[in-house]
């Protein structure tokens, strides 16, 4: 899952809280602060860890200056992502010189990769936490507080957190992130998450529909299921039914029609017609679909171990388009990957050209040790070239979406209204069923509300509009 999420989490993830946070007068023992990185995957773990901690006593705090615990969820992704946590790492340090009572415990990717490496080289950390070892936390806290260092990085190939019902932190009470498998058995050459997530585990349907009615029982409006490789779940219950993804899709969808229902991510070679045909039954399930590419040249794609060729993409967009027309498709992409050269790059470029991505997630390559390329393939384009390559996708791909979203002045959608929007007060924003992000004068309109918006003007990442009666 990409950083994907990371957009959508600035945009999403502000506004009130729901957790009982210590100033809503909340008084606990101790208090612990959590940050969290990488995808969107991390941020809903950091809810159930949230959860585990308040079943143990520990109120949550915005302010790590006071917290007796400081949690950083962390991402492998790529180079950057580990530097941005040493970095944070760094910061904390100060606090814990004022504190000495204090635990800083590093969890998610991070915590897995390194395991008790990440206490060699950081010695502040009390404690280093895998993905699947959050039940024991209240252990390891125990074992920290005593002066030891505490580290479960145990996999599980069981472990989803079913039970868990995760406690919302900086929810905005309308869009929430459902886990609904964990881990992935892919073995992409770049990529780390096999190795700091595991094997693949489908949670139970039923434990994942029950979440999803809670959630709407609530007042949400907008549940996003995540997996690595969302059309790959598969349960299978005890008496041998089993449901997979575009049944668990309208099991959801069903919950009501006023539930928008979005999904990420989806391995191109895994999404299957009977799932393009869920959505095109439900008009809750967006008609939004993340359809991560990586490169758009078949050699690239092979040595990626990506199991498609470009044309085969190619045929699944055109299927996409046939089954769902006018569905929006966003993208991930890898620029300077091992061996790229310029042709391989125009076969990319020539791929957003072909698809006119609404939406797409640039990367250039960073070797993560450990991984299939890492150890198979030379890191041998020059990083002036994959900044050269990068700059030059991302050109074509603001072009694109600046076509696409002028397309849609004059045009009315139905919004489901997220947040104020955060450059003026005054404004509020909210999102098509295509997620495009539509901003608009407040007017009588409040945050969870489904309302029509008309669009007046467009930049490449945005719509701006006023509301029409309903
Ligand atoms: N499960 C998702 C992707 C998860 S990682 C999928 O299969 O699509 C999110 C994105 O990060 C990937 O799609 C990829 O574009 C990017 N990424 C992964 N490993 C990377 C690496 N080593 N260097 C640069 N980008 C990487
Ligand atoms: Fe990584 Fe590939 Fe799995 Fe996505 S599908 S998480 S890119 S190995
Ligand atoms: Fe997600 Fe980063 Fe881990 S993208 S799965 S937090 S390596």
């Amino acid at each position: 899952m990409p950083e994907l999420q990371e957009k959508v989490i600035d945009e999403v993830r502000q506004g009130e809280s729901f957790a009982p946070f210590k100033e809503d007068g909340n008084q606990y023992e101790k208090y612990f602060y959590i940050e969290s990185y990488g995808c969107a995957m991390n941020f809903s773990d950091s809810e159930i860890v949230a959860s585990i901690l308040y079943e143990h006593g520990y109120g949550a705090t915005k302010n790590a200056e006071e917290a007796d615990l400081i949690l950083l969820n962390t991402c492998s992704i790529r180079e950057k992502a580990e530097q941005t946590v040493r970095n944070r790492l760094r910061q904390f340090n100060r606090i814990k010189r004022e504190n000495k009572g204090l635990l800083i415990g590093v969890l998610g990717c991070m915590a897995e990769r390194l395991k008790d490496k990440l206490v060699e080289q950081e010695h502040l950390v009390d404690m280093v936490v895998g993905p699947d070892a959050y039940r024991t936390l209240p252990t390891l806290i125990a074992e920290a507080s005593g002066g030891q260092k505490a580290i479960n990085v145990l996999l599980s190939r069981e472990e989803t957190y079913a039970d868990i019902s995760p406690v919302r932190l900086d929810s905005n009470g309308v869009s929430a992130f459902v886990s609904i498998m964990r881990g992935c058995n892919n073995m992409c050459s770049f990529c780390v998450v096999p190795f700091t997530r595991g094997r693949e585990r489908s949670r139970a349907a039923n434990s994942i529909v029950a979440e999803c009615q809670e959630l709407f029982n609530k007042g949400y409006k907008e549940i996003t299921l995540l997996g690595q490789n969302v059309d790959s779940y598969l349960y299978t219950d005890d008496h041998n039914e089993t449901t997979n993804f575009a049944n668990l899709l309208e099991l959801v969808a069903e919950i009501s029609p006023l539930l928008r229902v979005r999904f990420s991510t989806s391995h191109p070679k895994d999404i299957t017609d009977e799932v393009l045909h869920s959505m095109a039954k439900y008009k809750n399930i967006c008609k939004y679909i993340h359809l991560p590419i990586q490169s758009g040249s078949t050699r690239l794609l092979a040595l990626m171990n990506r199991t498609y060729t470009k044309e085969w993409y190619m045929k699944k967009v055109q299927r996409i388009w046939e089954i769902l027309p006018g569905c929006a498709i966003s993208t991930d992409i890898i620029v300077g990957f091992c061996t790229e050269t310029d042709e391989d790059h125009q076969d990319t470029i020539n791929m957003f050209e072909y698809v006119k991505f609404d939406l797409a997630y640039m990367y250039a390559y960073s070797e993560r040790p450990g991984t299939l390329a890492a150890r198979r393939y030379a890191d041998d384009v020059p990083e002036e070239i994959k900044s050269k390559r990068l700059e030059e996708i991302i050109k074509v791909h603001r072009g694109h979406c600046l076509i696409s979203k002028q397309s849609k002045i004059g045009k009315t959608y139905e919004i489901l209204v997220e947040g104020v929007s955060k450059k003026n007060d005054a404004q509020l924003y909210g999102r098509n069923d295509l997620n495009d992000v539509v901003i608009f004068d407040k007017g009588n309109a409040q945050i969870g509300d489904y309302i029509h918006v008309q669009i007046n003007s467009a930049t490449s990442g945005t719509l701006i509009g006023t509301q029409i009666e309903n």
